[in-house]
Formats: C-alpha cells, sequence, structure tokens
C-alpha cells in the first residue's frame, strides 16, 4: 500500500528546518522575552529588507495584518473597500470587522484574479481601498489596479497571505501598493508553526499607526491615544520565521519545479492548467487546475482511493456563503466568472518537501482517470 500525499504539508516544513528551529527556540525561551523584543524586530526589519525595503510590523495573523491596515488607513463604518468574492473569507471578514462594507468584484478567466475591467462599475463616494489578492501565489494585475486606486484616491492593500515571496513587474509582491499584507499560517510558503501575520510598507506614517494599534494603541511611552487590538507576532514565531526566511526562495523555486512537471505531464488531458501572468513570479502557494464540472469530484475521489490528498480553494465563493452573502455588495448582480469556475477547480499537492517520485505518481493516477 503506498502512503498518502497530503496537499500540503507543515510537517515537511518543520522537519526541512528542525535543527535551526529547535535552536531558535532554546535561545527564545532562554531569553527571558516572550512578548515583542529582539526577535521580532529582527524578524520584522530582515522580512522588510526582503521585500525590497521599507518597514515591517509583526501581527498575530494575516487577518489581523488585514484589520490592521484598515484601521491605520482610519476605515470603518460608511466605507466600502473592493476586493474579490474568489478568495479566502478572511479577506473579506477583515473589511466587516472594521465595520466597513466589502464590495465584491469578479476575477478575470486566465488568472483567476481581480479583473481590472470591473472596478469602475464598483466605486462609488464611498469606496476608500481596494484589496488586490495574489490568489495562490499569483500576482493581481497591479498596474491597471494601482492606476484605478490612484485615479480615485483609493488605498491599495495587498493580500499577500498566499503569495510570500512572489513578484510582479521585478518587484516582490506587497511592496507595490500602499501596504502589504502576509499570513504565517504554517501551510503557507512561509509558515510558522502557529499563527503569524505581518504587515509591510515604505510609508513611515503608516508603520507607525500599525505599530500602535497592534497593541492597545500604545504609543512607544506606553501612552495609549487611540483604542487598539492585542495582535502581536510572537518571539518564537518570529525567531522561527527568520530561522526559515533564508530557504523561502530555494522553496519557492521547489514549488515551480513541481508546477513544471504538472504542466508538462499533464499537458493534452481535457483540463485547465494554470497560466502565469507574464513578468510576474508565481509563488505556487496552490497549484489549481481546472477541470469539467461533471469531473471535479469524481477526480477527487480517484485520487483519494490513489492515497492523493486535494482541495478546493474555495468550493463557495464569499457572496454566496451564509453569514457572508447578505453582509456584501455585488454591484454587477453576479460573478459569472467566479461562480463557474468554483465548481471546476481542484488544489493538486504542492509543497517543497514533495518528491519527484510522489509528483509522478499524482500525474500517472490523473492520466489514468482521463484513459478509463
Ligand atoms: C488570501 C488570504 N487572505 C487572508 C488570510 C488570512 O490569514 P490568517 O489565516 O493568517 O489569518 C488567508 C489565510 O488563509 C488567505 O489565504
Amino acid at each position: 500500500m503506498s502512503s498518502v500525499i497530503p496537499w500540503a504539508s507543515p510537517l515537511a516544513q518543520y522537519r526541512a528546518h528542525q535543527a535551526p528551529i529547535q535552536s531558535a527556540i532554546n535561545r527564545v525561551l532562554n531569553s527571558g522575552t516572550y512578548i515583542l523584543g529582539a526577535e521580532v524586530e529582527a524578524f520584522e526589519s530582515t522580512f522588510a529588507e526582503y521585500c525590497g525595503g521599507g518597514h515591517g510590523v509583526g501581527v498575530g495573523s494575516g487577518t489581523d495584518a488585514l484589520i490592521l491596515a484598515l484601521k491605520a488607513l482610519d476605515i470603518g463604518p460608511g466605507d466600502e473597500v473592493i476586493t474579490v468574492s474568489h478568495t479566502a473569507v478572511a479577506t473579506v471578514a477583515a473589511i466587516l470587522a472594521v465595520g466597513a462594507t466589502p464590495v465584491l468584484v469578479d476575477v478575470d478567466e486566465a488568472y483567476f484574479t481581480l479583473d481590472p475591467a470591473a472596478l469602475d462599475r464598483a466605486a462609488t463616494p464611498r469606496s476608500k481601498a481596494v484589496i488586490a489578492v495574489h490568489l495562490c501565489g499569483q500576482a493581481a494585475d497591479l498596474d491597471p489596479i494601482l492606476g484605478f486606486a490612484r485615479q480615485r484616491n483609493l488605498a491599495l492593500i495587498e493580500d499577500c497571505a498566499q503569495a510570500c515571496g512572489g513578484r510582479y513587474r521585478g518587484k516582490r509582491l506587497g511592496s507595490i501598493g500602499d501596504i502589504g499584507c502576509f499570513s504565517f499560517y504554517p501551510t503557507k510558503n512561509l509558515g510558522a508553526i502557529g499563527d503569524g501575520g505581518l504587515v509591510f510598507s515604505v510609508e513611515e506614517k503608516i508603520v507607525r499607526r500599525v505599530r500602535r494599534l497592534r497593541q492597545y494603541g500604545w504609543n512607544e511611552a506606553r501612552e495609549p491615544n487611540e483604542p487598539g487590538l492585542n495582535s502581536r507576532l510572537d518571539p518564537l514565531q518570529s525567531a522561527i520565521l527568520n530561522a526559515k526566511l533564508p530557504q523561502l526562495d530555494a522553496h519557492n523555486s521547489r514549488r515551480a519545479d513541481i508546477a513544471a512537471i504538472y504542466n508538462e505531464r499533464l499537458a493534452g488531458l481535457p483540463i485547465q492548467l494554470p497560466t502565469v501572468r507574464p513578468d510576474s513570479d508565481h509563488a505556487y502557494h496552490l497549484y489549481v487546475l481546472g477541470c469539467e464540472e461533471r469531473d471535479r469530484d469524481r477526480l477527487r475521489t480517484h485520487l483519494a482511493a490513489d492515497q492523493i490528498g486535494t482541495a478546493v480553494h474555495y468550493p463557495v465563493p464569499v457572496h454566496r456563503e451564509p453569514g457572508y452573502a447578505e453582509r456584501v455588495v455585488v454591484p454587477a448582480g453576479r460573478l459569472p466568472v467566479t461562480e463557474r469556475l468554483v465548481g471546476r477547480i481542484i488544489s493538486l499537492p504542492i509543497f517543497p518537501g514533495l518528491s519527484d517520485d510522489n509528483v509522478a505518481r499524482v500525474t500517472r493516477s490523473i492520466t489514468r482517470y482521463y484513459r478509463n
């Protein structure tokens, strides 16, 4: 009986870094500093440098990074934030958490990211920001999105939760809009051993505000001058992330190699393979293929029988999710591309520790499904 291939493996990530992670943990335990301090500052500055220069503020999660970014921009009740429905609910949860209204638009057919052509219709005098989600690691088309945002005086937030290390036109994702928000959820390209997130910006004013807001609204003298949250990146997680960061590019390049093998071996089957936006580096957080709707669940069952794990990111678009549907606005009424794709997508196993043999097992199993 062959072993199970999971679609993601935080355990493999841990094992690949076991010695440096253990030594990072020991260092923090023996430092006596268990909230913020030197370990967090070291990670914030190394990560900011990785993004091309600017400032990082370590926070409790990717969702909190988005909430703090919106708060730092003074976005709240009565304001509208434009984003996509084809995303993790966390993107939309963050908008609702600050009391603003999510305005959801469609994605494009080829790349499954925010369709810039949909923005005009979504904008109203209440619009304050656009959140561009780099879903699966694929860069959203930031040039036209940024052009639209600047023309309307809206802020641009990049949701980089799934795209750590990706690039658009040579620049790191997260460094192009006004604020980049990252998640270090354990399955992410740079995963912690628990929750974690980071807000990146080159604008000192935004960064100072996020630093206050992540900690009750305290300034450096620990005087609150506005209400804030408690959402601090943990020193243990910071030390672990700092130990893993030097390997991130190599791991993303292994993800790209796995994607290239899938592309080559699955070509010619009646499935839609992911297309990479020209002039961008896909971070391949996920490798998502599109099949006929009637094949989706059958193919997943077939792969499961061969001990191959898959996932669907995401089976229900946010504007159809209970608890969200009634709280969001869809100016176009319907989102045809999103609504069609959610019934057709499958996420195949992809993570740096996935062996070539296991990639071959996946492609053989899919090929067998279509040959029969
Ligand atoms: C696109 C996107 N945005 C935001 C988040 C939220 O990140 P976290 O789980 O760290 O709160 C996630 C994580 O699942 C995500 O995939």
